[in-house]
């Protein structure tokens, strides 16, 4: 059992969970706390370290100044990230100001002073970092000195070796910073001294035994649609609670063409995992007609699926929890995780697209993980490479790449299109090489010719993305050939499409779905 840990406070920031992340990367266990809950946190041995996260609060106001003095007591190393920097420098006895310069994006660091963080962080004393701030420390608290300054941050890294507080301006966790987890690793191993010992078959172990403890002898449905996630979260709770799992598949008619096949054949089969098959194609296309807006489509979505799921449950009886592979992305687009201050972008269907009440409560062993490090518990889980690297798709499915109002015939359209890009993936061995992908139906027609004929027919959108985690993507620069071999071959066997586009927007400033 892994007990040694680092405890990150979080103020709301929208890389809180890449700063966990790169700590479990590095073979460290670590616990998130929201800001508002950190009150008397008791000396415990374990807590080797504490991280402050970033976020968009102002240490110039009175009332978000003020850090819990129990965190200081604790009398452990500290690093304070951005906010955290700021926060941790006023209540030790320094001043921030908000300043007139901001910096946002990359800046030149310079290092002036050596320090046990930055050990292998510069090269010939100076880095690449990745700022996002308006105010600035502008004088350090007693016991403190400087380590690097940029153009707009004087003291964009201090600290305080004797005490070992460090409080750092920029962005480590965020991979625009050059070298950003090597601080961290020093941060880590250097200065906690904690040891390595997390690693992905621990993950297994602990959520299997969190999963026990949480269902006692509950019976629980889980919510699998064959991707990655969900197939992770059925098999940890098949090892957790067998015989109390029923696992329910929803065919929303909106799936990629023949999909529902296989993930039946898949669990029953494979994994002989008791699997409920629900067609409600015709349902949900009801409940999207005439509708086009995608948030009103994704709250939609997310509703049917509850109302489906809790109905199902009443005839299994008794069945108190519904399980779903939620994964972070998904959580920090539609709200906070731990609560804390942080906007919205989008309401996945899981998350934010969820009614208000449901009689069901939510077990979601994956909300606090990236899609790689489930793919990581998969291998684990003995998932096929097929299910592990299929590239991630929305719960409300097709319905979210139909701009516009939805209905059968463009459904039918898109499936048709969307099965050629992917098999044309395949074949090219571009699939494994992108991180998701898929073709998409715009709401609007344009004129074309074929053979000597008019056509005024649809336009399809082709996306293929590569990312680390789904939250920052780049697309995926497909050479020319083989752009125009899937545009020819869409255009000529997909009847409804005569005009096939490639988005080349990288994510931000856009997102990887359309809506
Ligand atoms: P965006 O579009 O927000 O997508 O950049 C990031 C990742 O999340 C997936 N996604 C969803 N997954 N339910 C899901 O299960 C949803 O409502 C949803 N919306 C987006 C998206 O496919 C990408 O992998």
């Amino acid at each position: 059992m892994v007990r040694e840990k680092i405890v990150i406070i979080d103020f709301g920031s929208q890389f809180t969970q890449l700063i966990a992340r790169k700590v479990r990367e590095l073979g460290v266990y670590s616990e998130i706390i929201n800001f508002k809950k950190v009150k008397n946190l008791t000396k415990n041995k374990f807590i080797k370290g504490i991280i402050l996260s970033g976020g968009p609060l102002t240490v110039t106001n009175k009332k978000t100044a003020k850090l819990d003095t129990s965190i200081i007591n604790l009398k452990i190393p500290i690093l304070g990230i951005c906010y955290g920097h700021q926060i941790l420098s006023k209540n030790l006895g320094g001043k921030v100001k908000s300043s007139k310069k901001r910096e946002f994006g990359r800046a030149v660091l310079k290092c002036t002073s050596k320090s046990t963080i930055t050990k292998n962080f510069f090269k010939k004393k100076t880095n690449l970092v990745w700022m996002s701030h308006q105010d600035i420390v502008t004088k350090i608290p007693e016991g403190f000195k400087k380590i690097a300054s940029s153009a707009n941050s004087k003291f964009a890294i201090i600290s305080n070796e004797n005490k070992k507080y460090y409080g750092i301006q920029f962005h480590p966790e965020v991979s625009h910073t050059r070298n950003g987890k090597v601080l961290i690793k020093n941060f880590l191993f250097d200065v906690c001294k904690i040891k390595h010992l997390w690693n992905s078959k621990k993950q297994k172990e602990i959520l299997i035994s969190k999963l026990k403890k949480q269902t006692g002898n509950n019976k629980v449905i889980c919510a699998l649609s064959g991707g990655v996630d969900s197939s992770v979260v059925a098999l940890l709770l098949q090892k957790a609670i067998k015989k109390n799992l029923t696992c329910i598949f929803i065919n929303t008619g909106l799936l990629r063409k023949n999909e529902e096949k296989e993930v039946i054949k898949t669990f029953r089969k494979k994994f002989k995992i008791k699997l409920v098959y629900i067609n409600a194609s015709k349902l949900f296309l009801k409940k999207l007609r005439g509708i086009s807006n995608p948030e009103k489509k994704r709250k939609i979505i997310g509703k049917l699926f509850i109302y489906l799921f809790e109905k199902y449950a009443k005839k299994i009886k008794k069945i108190k929890f519904l399980a779903q592979g939620t994964l972070y992305p998904d959580v920090i687009e539609s709200k906070s995780v731990t609560g804390s201050p942080s906007s919205k972008i989008k309401s996945h269907h899981n998350v934010g697209g969820l009614p208000k009440k449901m009689k069901l409560s939510l077990i979601e062993p994956l909300r606090e993980l990236f899609k790689d490090e489930v793919r990581k518990l998969g291998v684990q889980l003995s998932l096929s490479k097929a299910i592990l690297h299929r590239h991630p798709f929305p719960g409300p499915g097709l319905a979210i790449r139909i701009l516009g109002k939805v209905t059968k015939e463009k459904v039918e359209i898109l499936k048709n299109a969307d099965l050629i890009f992917m098999n044309e993936l395949i074949k090219s061995n571009y699939y494994n090489k992108i991180w998701q992908a898929y073709a998409a139906l715009l709401p609007v027609r344009t004129v074309g010719v074929m053979g000597d004929s008019r056509t005024y027919e649809y336009t399809c959108l082709l996306r293929a993305v590569t990312s680390e985690d789904g939250m920052t993507a780049d697309f995926f620069n497909f050479n020319r050939t083989f752009l125009q071999k899937i545009s020819n071959k869409i255009v000529n066997s997909v009847e409804g499409i005569n005009r096939v586009v490639y988005d080349i927007t990288s994510k931000p400033p856009g997102t990887i779905e359309l809506e």
